[in-house]
């Protein structure tokens, strides 16, 4: 569907405002909408379906391509949403493909982590359970999981073949891209990779670079309180490879609170708007992106994460904190305030629609 045809609302001017939702804890809990979320989001969109209001998802999670993602969401939530309107934790990864394209690179995290980053244009990479699966007792535990992967086992011929190449190949880098599943191998192996200069089982050497797509202590799950997320990842390979090497762990970690998501949100949703608004004579299509908007929402649960971000990135952000996830008080957040509170995602786009209607 095109986003050509606008309401009568709209038709004269470009919104003068776009909206970023937050998914866990505000959109969805586990895989249900929450918060009327689903009836809530459709009257983003006309009746014919076609976008009324420019608005993104800005989540830390991730795992899969945003294409995937973007169907899923239109699943679950009955609308239309494009690859574009998905803005994941990993998704600045895209960014460092001219430096590692052709480098040999491991991924780690829940669903489809290689897939990601093959989207995204790196052309050597594994994932952390086909990675560890060329290396015989890698995972001393591995033998007391009953749970399976699928990928290469020793019958096949072709794996083989591949696993001297695979065990001999230096890792340059690391991305955790999504909340890793089996901590135990995981930080095993990242210290191997890391320690070894991408190397498991040989002499220590320079570490290679390591990425989180996140920060988040925790975040909220279908579990009524909150579950640990990637930054608790973090502390635990940190503490214990900070015990068994000389050199303190080098990261990189992205996602939100950092002021670059937001700067890069608001460049997002000038896009969204220019493609929208592709057959109006208001948008200056020399620059496409230059529009102003003079108020961006950002609807989030987390205090510490999506508050504190919307906060620090300044004007035009405004910040509406909900009560279905992370953040359950009765008034506002002590530390990170924000210039809103409400119940519900439903709440957040009813002020947010009357206020600029
Ligand atoms: O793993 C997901 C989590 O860390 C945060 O997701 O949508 O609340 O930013 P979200
Ligand atoms: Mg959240």
């Amino acid at each position: 569907r095109s986003f050509s045809q606008l309401s009568s609302q709209y038709q004269r001017s470009s919104p003068s405002f776009g909206i970023a939702f937050d998914i866990d804890g505000v959109i969805l809990l586990g895989n249900s909408p929450i918060g009327g979320s689903d009836k809530a989001i459709k009257r983003l969109y006309q009746d014919s379906g076609n976008l009324r209001i420019p608005y993104i998802f800005l989540t830390n999670g991730g795992g899969f391509p945003e294409s995937k993602r973007a169907s899923e969401l239109s699943k679950l939530l009955g609308v239309n949403i494009l690859p574009s309107q998905v803005v994941q934790g990993h998704s600045p990864f895209k960014q460092l493909v001219n430096r590692f394209e052709n480098e040999f690179i491991v991924a780690v995290g829940k669903g489809e982590p290689a897939a990601v980053m093959s989207a995204y244009g790196f052309k050597n990479v594994l994932s952390m359970d086909e990675y560890t699966s060329y290396f015989d007792n890698i995972d001393p535990l591995a033998q007391y999981k009953k749970w399976t992967i699928t990928p290469a086992t020793n019958e096949n011929s072709t794996f083989k073949e591949m696993a001297p190449t695979i065990c001999s190949q230096r890792v340059q880098a690391a991305f955790i891209v999504s909340d890793p599943v089996d901590w135990s191998r995981d930080i095993q192996v990242l210290c191997d990779i890391l320690r070894t200069g991408g190397l498991p089982g040989r002499e220590i050497g320079h570490q290679p670079h390591l990425y989180f797509a996140n920060d988040d202590l925790e975040y909220q799950a279908t579990f009524p309180s909150e579950r640990l997320g990637m930054g608790a990842f973090r502390i635990a390979l940190e503490s214990i490879f900070n015990r068994i090497h000389p050199n303190p762990l080098a990261y990189t970690s992205f996602g939100k609170p950092s002021p670059l998501v937001f700067q890069n949100a608001e460049l997002v949703l000038k896009k969204l708007l220019s493609s929208v608004y592709s057959n109006s004579h208001l948008i200056n299509h020399a620059t496409p992106g230059s529009h102003n908007f003079k108020t961006l929402y950002m609807v989030g649960d987390n205090p510490s994460v999506d508050i504190k971000g919307a906060r620090q990135a300044g004007q035009p952000w405004f910040s509406i904190l909900t009560r279905t996830g992370v953040f359950k008080g009765k008034e506002n957040h002590a530390k990170y305030p924000a210039d809103l509170v409400v119940d519900t995602v439903e709440e957040a786009i009813d002020y947010i629609l009357r206020k600029e209607s």
